[in-house]
């Protein structure tokens, strides 16, 4: 935000027009600013409950699809259009940096993330040098910009934290108890640190190369740091993940920073005390309790129950319009689901819900 709390414009309608930004809503509700509507979009609104995402994806590694710009262009089209939600995020995935610097990670379909040769020793940090982002990642950067171009609306740029890369790189993919990541941890500190900041950079050097090429906010994916306890998380996590949202701040164009776990109703606190604007909160914290806990100062995203989304749709309403009662019509809330959309949803029940949400007036 500029001095005379106006956001700044950071992409093309607002540059073009050199006046406002043709939908804001969701950079304001990120700032805590008032707005004429609840803005609302989905984690994983791009993706396989739509048949247009199956129909261009094809067979084949995500990561190639990813590769290629016109396509992940497409894609992060698709769900604007369809649904005419408030925000876009870039189709990529947490380990495309990783795999990009040559760690040897893939994306298997029904399974997520596998990485061949799992992080063991301290010379597994040679495998992590640092991201050159136009050289190792030129696709997303190109992806970006053609974006940029395109939206009417801002894009969330995104990484995944250094919890929930650290988990995937130690256990070798995806993991229920996250139990060789804990006892790494717990016996080796210093090495634990060592990776902790490594995985901070690649974040860092990651987003930072999304928002220069236009995105307009960001979202950092600790999605399993909810299987810790608040201390482990504050001795083990918090450093590394408060230093990417330090940097990114320090780069003072006043993008907003989002931070999302799940299962982290204990954690909603140190998720913020990381620095950042907007805490995610998933579906087990009511979010009136969610507010109480995080204070004036802090905006919320979420959040309904991805697994709701399935049930009929007066039920839907019910639960939608539940959530946005708990919030009572303060400023600071993006709708969400509380965590991403699944692959079963029917994409109707998510146009319903993004009508209700645009709809909506609190009692005064
Ligand atoms: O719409 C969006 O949210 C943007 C795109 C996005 C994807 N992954 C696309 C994707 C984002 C932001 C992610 C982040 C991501 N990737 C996270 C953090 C968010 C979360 O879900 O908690 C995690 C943990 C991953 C790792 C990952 N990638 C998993 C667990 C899976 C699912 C595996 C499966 O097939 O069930 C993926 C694959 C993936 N990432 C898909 C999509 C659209 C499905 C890929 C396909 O087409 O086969």
């Amino acid at each position: 935000m500029d001095g005379t709390g106006q956001p700044i414009c950071q992409y093309r309608l607002c540059v073009a027009a050199g006046s406002s930004i043709a939908n804001d809503a969701f950079l304001r509700a990120c700032r805590g600013l008032p707005v004429e509507r609840v803005p609302v979009w989905f984690m994983r609104q791009a993706g396989r409950s739509l048949p247009e995402y199956r129909a261009i994806r094809g067979e084949g590694s995500m990561l190639d699809t990813i590769a290629r710009p016109e396509v992940a262009t497409e894609i992060t089209l698709q769900p604007v259009r369809r649904y005419g939600v408030d925000a876009a995020i870039l189709y990529s995935d947490i380990v495309v940096p990783t795999h990009a610097i040559g760690f040897g990670v893939d994306i298997v379909p029904g399974v997520g993330p596998v990485v061949e040769h799992p992080f063991r020793e301290a010379r597994d940090l040679d495998r992590l040098r640092p991201l050159d982002p136009d050289a190792d990642t030129p696709y997303v950067l190109e992806t970006v910009r053609n974006l940029v171009a395109e939206l009417d609306v801002p894009l969330i740029a995104f990484a995944g934290a250094p919890f929930t890369m650290a988990s995937y790189l130690v256990e070798g993919g995806p993991s229920r108890t996250h139990a060789l990541t804990k006892r790494f941890m717990h016996s080796e500190p210093d090495l634990w640190a060592a990776l902790m900041d490594r995985l901070a950079d690649l974040a860092i050097a990651s987003i930072g190369s999304q928002l220069d090429a236009g995105a307009a906010a960001f979202q950092l994916f600790d999605s399993w740091a909810g299987a810790l306890a608040p201390d482990e998380y504050r001795q083990f996590v918090l450093p590394a993940s408060q230093r990417v949202f330090a940097e990114l701040g320090n780069r003072g164009d006043g993008v907003p920073g989002i931070h999302f776990g799940v299962g982290t109703g204990e954690l909603l606190e140190l998720l913020a005390k990381a620095g950042a604007d907007v805490v995610g909160v998933d579906w087990r914290v009511h979010l009136d309790d969610a507010r109480e806990r995080l204070g004036p100062d802090v905006a919320v995203q979420g959040n309904l129950d991805p697994a709701a989304v399935l049930a009929p749709w007066p039920v839907v309403a019910d639960r939608a319009t539940d959530v946005l009662d708990r919030n009572a019509g303060q400023p600071g809330h993006v709708f969400n689901l509380g965590h991403g959309v699944l692959p079963e949803t029917d994409p109707e029940t998510l146009e319903q819900v993004v009508e209700l949400v645009h709809r909506y007036k609190a009692l005064p």
